[in-house]
């Protein structure tokens, strides 16, 4: 389960969920720009890690209610946001209403949830009629088929671990079609791959950095689970960590949809 293998007890996971978030905000937040919300938006994020979306949706929409929420709370930073509310939500029990959201997004948390297609289906549940939800998930489908066969070779042997995980990695992929089969419509879809870069203050250097921590916190279990060896995770680690290197990483699908009006 993630929140074995990833709890937020760890002494590196704060620092990792904000390289991600320093990686991913700028787009989550352009996406959510686009969609016009109500000033007044009621908004749910869910899986928030440190809740910089959470803060943001708060800072930027002072009359809207935020509600951040995670089933462990403990890395959310802290703030005096009137209009900002935490709740623990555990995704694979708890109900999130009914027409209760204008706004329900999450970003890296339903690939890691075998029961994903039901937690959409709540999340179509909970919002209002016309109200949007945006989720960012992994998409590795290019990645695993190259370009480089030693990188190829490497990003599957971490997929097959994560799929002994029944984490699914490629979720990010199929989620146009499952929003649509969901109820969802006016779907929006882009692909995005960032360039790993360690260097400087960029995304893809948070990116890199990301994947740096993520690889050194679960080596103990992909190589002691044997998905792979210690030679080949030390070299893969060496690429994502050379500053001199500008490598594709693994991609993410950026999906807005909205359950219908009528
Ligand atoms: C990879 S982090 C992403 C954090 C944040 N969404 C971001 O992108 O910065 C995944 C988050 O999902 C949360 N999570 C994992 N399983 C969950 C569950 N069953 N219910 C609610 N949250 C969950 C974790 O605690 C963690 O904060």
């Amino acid at each position: 389960m993630y929140e074995e293998l990833l709890p937020h007890t760890l002494p590196t996971e704060a620092e990792r969920l904000d390289r991600m978030a320093h990686a991913h905000d700028p787009d989550t937040y352009s996406t959510i720009e686009r969609l016009n919300l109500p000033a007044n938006a009621n908004c749910l994020d869910i899986g928030t890690g440190r809740g910089s979306v959470a803060i943001w949706l708060a800072e930027t929409f002072p009359a809207a209610n935020v509600t951040a929420s995670d089933l462990d709370l403990t890395s959310v930073r802290e703030n005096t946001l009137p209009n900002l509310t935490l709740k623990k939500i555990d995704l694979r029990r708890d109900d999130l209403g009914t027409g209760v959201y204008d706004f329900v997004h999450c970003r890296a948390v339903l690939c890691f949830l075998p029961s994903r297609i039901e937690v959409l289906s709540g999340i179509f549940r909970s919002l209002k009629p016309g109200g949007v939800f945006i989720a960012t998930e992994m998409d590795f489908s290019r990645i695993a088929s190259g370009p480089d066969r030693f990188w190829a070779a490497f990003w599957t042997a971490y997929l097959e671990f994560a799929a002994s995980q029944g984490w699914d990695l490629g979720f990010g992929g199929t989620l146009p079609r499952v929003l649509a089969r969901t109820g969802f419509t006016e779907t929006d879809a882009r692909h995005i791959q960032p360039i790993l870069n360690h260097s400087g203050n960029t995304a893809g250097s948070a990116e890199a950095e990301t994947w740096s921590l993520t690889l050194a916190t679960l080596a103990p279990q992909l190589i002691g689970q044997g998905f792979m060896s210690e030679t080949l995770l030390t070299e893969a680690l060496s690429i994502i960590r050379n500053p001199e290197a500008w490598t594709a990483g693994p991609g993410f699908m950026v999906v807005s949809a909205r359950r219908p009006s009528a």
